[in-house]
This record gives C-alpha cells, sequence and structure tokens, in this order.
C-alpha cells in the first residue's frame, strides 16, 4: 500500500524523522530554513498530511490555498495561534498539537528565567566572560531571592500549574488569574484572582503563561505594569505577544520592574533593541521546551495525531 504524503516543514529530532520517513512518504526539511507560505503550498502539493511548527504562518489565505488532498495538520507546538483555526475547520482539515508532553520543560524554563533574573545570572555571566571579575565582593551584584515570595502565574494551565508546583519547592505563595478558577485539587492552595488588579497587586513574581493571539495580546502593558509592587520581577516563557515591549522596558529602566527573563519576543526572532540595552534583563531563545526527551516526545505526539487523524479517530491531541 502507497503510504501517505507528508510535509515536515523544518528539521526535527532524527528519531522523529526516522519514524516519520517509516511511516509515510515523508518530505523533509532537511535545510531547516523556513518555508514561506509559497514554497509551503508548493511543497504541500499532493501531501495529506503537515507537520508544521509555531514558525509557519497558517493563516486563512494559506489555508484557503492548501491543496484538497490536505487533511491534517500537527504543530511541533502546545501553542496554536500560528494556524487559522477557522480556516482549517471551513476547509474540514483537522489541527493537533503537542500538549502535556513539554509542560515540566517549559516550566522549568519559566523557574530558570524567574531565578535567572531574580538573581541576576544574565550580569554575572557576562562579567566574568568579560574578563573584568576582580573577585567576590560583599556588594556585588545584589539580587533579590525568590524563596517564601509570592509568584503571580497568568494563565493556569498545564505549564501554570506545573510552575506552580515547582515553585511550592521554594515556599513560594501561589496567585494565579485565568478565565476560569480550577478545581480545588487543581489549585492546590493557590488564590484564584478574577480580577486582574488584585493578582498584579500580589505578584512580587510574575510568571506568562497564557496562550498567544488576539484575546491576550500586549495583557502586559504600562497600566498592568502599574500594578504591579515596585521591584517586581516579571518571566516570560510563553508567548512574545503577551507583553508590550515599549511598556514592559520602560518599567525596566525605571525599576518599577526590577528584572525580567523573557525567553519569548514580539515579532521573534527580532528583539526589541530596547532589551539588548538593559542588563537587568535576561534573554533566552526561545528554549521553553528544548530538551531532547521532550522534543522527541512532541514530535511523536504529533505523528500520533496525524496517524489518527487519517485513520478516522478523533486524537486527544486535536484542537480543532
Ligand atoms: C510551544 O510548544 O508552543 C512552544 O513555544 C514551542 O516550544
Amino acid at each position: 500500500m502507497e503510504k501517505p504524503v507528508l510535509l515536515v516543514t523544518r528539521r526535527l529530532p532524527a528519531a522523529v524523522e526516522a519514524r516519520a520517513a517509516r511511516d509515510f512518504t515523508a518530505r523533509l526539511n532537511l535545510e531547516d530554513r523556513p518555508l514561506t507560505a509559497a514554497e509551503l503550498l508548493q511543497q504541500a502539493a499532493g501531501a495529506t498530511a503537515i507537520l508544521a511548527a509555531p514558525t509557519d504562518r497558517l493563516d486563512g489565505p494559506t489555508l484557503a490555498a492548501l491543496p484538497e488532498s490536505v487533511r491534517v495538520i500537527a504543530t511541533f507546538s502546545v501553542g496554536f495561534e500560528h494556524i487559522d483555526c477557522d480556516a482549517a475547520k471551513a476547509r474540514g482539515i483537522a489541527v493537533c498539537n503537542t500538549p502535556d508532553v513539554l509542560s515540566v520543560a517549559t516550566a522549568e524554563l519559566a523557574i530558570l528565567l524567574i531565578l535567572a533574573a531574580a538573581r541576576r545570572a544574565g550580569e554575572g555571566e557576562r562579567l566574568v566572560r568579560s574578563g573584568w571579575w576582580r573577585g567576590w565582593t560583599p556588594t556585588q551584584l545584589l539580587g533579590t531571592g525568590v524563596s517564601g515570595r509570592r509568584l503571580g502565574i497568568f494563565g493556569m494551565g498545564r505549564i501554570g500549574r506545573e510552575v506552580a508546583r515547582m515553585a511550592r519547592g521554594f515556599a513560594m505563595e501561589i496567585h494565579y488569574h485565568d478565565i476560569a478558577r480550577l478545581s480545588p485539587e487543581q489549585e492546590a492552595g493557590a488564590t484564584f484572582h478574577a480580577a486582574a488588579a488584585s493578582f498584579l497587586a500580589a505578584s512580587e513574581i510574575l510568571s506568562l503563561h497564557a496562550p498567544g493571539g488576539a484575546a491576550t495580546r500586549h495583557w502586559l502593558n504600562a497600566a498592568r505594569i502599574a500594578m504591579l509592587p515596585r521591584g517586581a520581577v516579571v518571566a516570560n516563557a510563553a508567548r512574545g505577544t503577551l507583553v508590550d515591549d515599549t511598556a514592559l522596558i520602560a518599567a525596566l529602566r525605571s525599576g518599577h520592574v526590577a528584572a525580567a527573563g523573557l525567553d519569548v519576543y514580539d515579532g521573534e526572532p527580532a528583539v526589541n533593541p530596547g532589551y539588548l540595552a538593559l542588563e537587568n534583563v535576561v534573554l533566552l531563545p526561545h528554549l521553553g521546551s528544548a530538551t531532547v526527551a521532550t522534543r522527541d516526545a512532541m514530535g511523536f505526539l504529533a505523528l500520533d495525531g496525524i496517524a489518527a487523524a487519517l485513520n478516522g479517530k478523533s486524537p486527544a491531541n486535536r484542537v480543532v
């Protein structure tokens, strides 16, 4: 029997590409160059499925122009705001993502950002590498500790809850803001804030874990930043679009926000040059889910979703 054609838009871990090649006639992107919409459409000719990535823009016009043969798109990410789900639905194309398997890795990265920003790890690393470090001093690079402090989690989904679980190991007091309150079991003692104002006022450390997209665009704006306690620390391992960069940069300059740790950027890979000029920001290149085991698991889950959808089943990781 002929294997279905699968377009894989980015280079994936070797084990994932091997499985893709075993189960499909796989069109791999061995150069790992992000495809333009025109290239993606061209390479999708005759494909039954697409294993896409957050770097692909699968907007309405692109989805409308996909060949009739395409029946399912799986994105190698939990976030799927880069896919116009209404347009996919209109075309009868199933969409899958990769939830759960990346929650721990992404939460670890958020904790890393919080610690690195609060304890000034970026500045310390740059000092040592510069060759200008002259040894220990009682007043060098003093930061703020995180233990016992109030952590505000915006978006208490799977990743947010994992961050809360880890932060409890630092005896942090967990506060969260989301559309709806969690069950007492999922809340695990965290304090729910229906209103952003009380949530932000409580957030000595603020970690963003809401999805991207129009509804959360620039959620952390100047007005909301002003509600944070002076000297707050901000971490973002979710989506760059959640933050109004101009407002955060102004707050980092004024000291209202003491430090920030960012893994994602509005318009990435472009990074607002305002951040690059600041010492009190730790900048990482979207490493949230970047562990070997996690990226393998993401790829396998995406392939499972594609196989299930093609076999007429409704995969658990189907979002449309
Ligand atoms: C996701 O899964 O949405 C991440 O941002 C990619 O690691």
